[in-house]
Order: C-alpha cells, then structure tokens, then sequence
C-alpha cells in the first residue's frame, strides 16, 4: 500500500511541497502520495488526527500550525524543543514524534548550495517572529562569531535572545538584540531577512555598509526578487532567495520518514527553471 503523507495548513493551495516530495519519491523510487491538507483555523488537531487515523505516515507543517503541531507532538528534537514550532511530525507506533527542519534547510542551502560558511562568520538576523525561532538553534550549533539579532520591535529580539541564552555560548561573541537604529558601523558575513518585510516588498532600514567584503544576503521568502536582495547586490553583496531552504527543508523530511536522503539540487534547478519560465 502506498504510504500517506500531506502539507497541512491554511492556506496551503500555494505550497510547492507537494512538488518537491513527488520529486524526490521518483528519484529515490520510494512508494509515497503526498497532498494537500487545508484545516481550519480551528481545526488542525482534528484535521492532523484524522488523517492518522486515515493510516497518514506523517505531516509537513505550515503556517499558522507549527505551534500547535509542537502542542500535539509527544516528544521533540532539540531544535523543534528550542524553537517551539514542528514542521514536521512523524507517525509512529502510537506516537507522534515532532521535527523543526527549517533550521537544518537554511544551514544546508548556506552551506552545500550556496558555498557559505556559518563557523567564524558574524550573522545578522533580521525580525524576531516564528521563522527566526525556527532557524536559531541549528544556526548557532554551527559555531558562528556573533549573531545579531535586530527587529523593529526591539521587545521582540530581546526577548528572542533570552529564550536562546543557553545556547549563546556556541557563538564566540554571543547573541544580542539590537533595533535597526544601532546597526550603524557594525558589518556582518551573513545578513538573513527573516521579516515578513519581503512578503509586501518593504525593506528593514539597513545602512549600506552593512555588508562585509564576500557577504552573502539570504531572503527567507523565495520566488521573486525582493528589495532586500536588489539593496544587498546594489551594496556590492551578493544575494539569495530561499527556494533552496524550501527544498533543503523538505529533503530532511523527507529523510526522517523515509530514511533515504534525495539530491536536491535538480529539484531546485527544476523549480528555479519553472519560476523564470
Ligand atoms: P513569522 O512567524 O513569519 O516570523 P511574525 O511572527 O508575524 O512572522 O513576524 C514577522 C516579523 O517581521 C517581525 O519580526 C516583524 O517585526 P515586529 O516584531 O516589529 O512586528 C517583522 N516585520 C514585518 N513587517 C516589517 C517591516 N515593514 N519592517 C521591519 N520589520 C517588519
């Protein structure tokens, strides 16, 4: 019988991850169907616990679910305990096993797709909302010098940066929060927009000089140029959209259900190509 795996959220009719499973299913031969699950509002424990029943093998989380999918989980890795959120659970033997991937996706596209190097290097991480909560620990488990953490509401970060205070000794200068105000003078390797700032094409207000020689600008938002990325290469960065995050993210779901690893990168050759086309 085919194993049964879903996107759940709301909405979730935009969500490119039934694509991406049915790709890596092909390549790696794997015997799986995976859709769409709309919940309501309300509704995501029925809707999780009902496709369960349905003989479901496991759920990609989006938003506004990946708080309560942390609630329905009965045991948590690190990262997803850290960061409070699941975006993916597992179904098995009576349990539901809850994973946060989206940290392990930014680190990889850096890493192994993008030739970006996160130990030594000073990180800026832009907004202080559940997608910097996502990221945070597997960021700070690579070894950065210093990561700071700026946002609007300045509340916000500093209250980010005491929820991570155990792990702010894996970056050599630590975590702090800062408002965009006092970025002046500071130059990062690494600056990640993880607002939802890109979504409506605004931009933090970020000095020019913002970026150090060979910096890399990382927009979590994927699927068109942002104004972030178009300041960042006008600065001399260089730029990125997360549609590699998207697919890194998935492929390590996909490997915790399936215990095989597919390639990625001709996914997101295939998806870039469609995006262009
Ligand atoms: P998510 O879960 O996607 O992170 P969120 O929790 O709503 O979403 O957080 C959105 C983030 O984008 C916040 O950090 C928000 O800043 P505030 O905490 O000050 O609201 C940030 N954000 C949204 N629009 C922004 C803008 N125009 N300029 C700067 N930051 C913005």
């Amino acid at each position: 019988m085919t194993d049964l795996y879903a996107v759940i959220g709301n909405p979730v009719a935009h969500s490119l991850s039934p694509a991406i499973h049915g790709e890596f299913a092909r390549a790696t031969g794997q015997d799986i169907s995976y859709g769409r699950l709309l919940a309501p509002l309300d509704g995501f424990k029925a809707a999780a616990l009902e496709f369960r029943e349905g003989s479901g093998m496991g759920l990609n989380v989006t938003l506004p679910f990946k708080q309560e999918a942390w609630r329905l989980a009965d045991t948590h890795t690190p990262g997803a305990l850290a960061a409070g959120a699941v975006n993916t659970l597992k179904f098995e033997d009576g349990r539901i096993a809850g994973h946060n991937t989206d940290g392990t996706g930014l680190t990889r596209d850096l890493k192994d797709n993008l030739g970006c190097a996160i130990r030594g290097r000073r990180l800026l991480l832009m907004g202080a909302g559940g997608a910097v909560y996502g990221v945070m620990e597997p960021l700070l488990r690579e070894l950065p010098q210093e990561v700071v953490v700026a946002n609007r509401t300045l509340e916000k970060a500093v209250a980010l940066v005491g929820h991570f205070e155990m792990l702010q000794k894996f970056a050599s200068r630590g975590v702090t929060a800062r408002p965009y105000g006092a970025l002046t003078g500071l130059r990062f390797d690494i600056v990640i927009n993880a607002t939802s700032a890109g979504l409506t094409d605004v931009m933090p207000p970020l000095p020019r000089d913002i970026f150090a020689p060979g910096a890399l600008a990382y927009e979590m938002v994927y699927g068109r140029s942002t104004l972030f990325m178009r300041f960042a290469v006008e600065c001399g960065a260089r730029a990125a959209g997360g549609l590699g995050m998207l697919v890194e993210q998935a492929a390590e779901s996909f490997f915790i259900w399936r215990g095989v690893r597919p390639a990625t990168a001709p996914v997101i050759r295939s998806l870039r190509q469609k995006d262009e086309g």
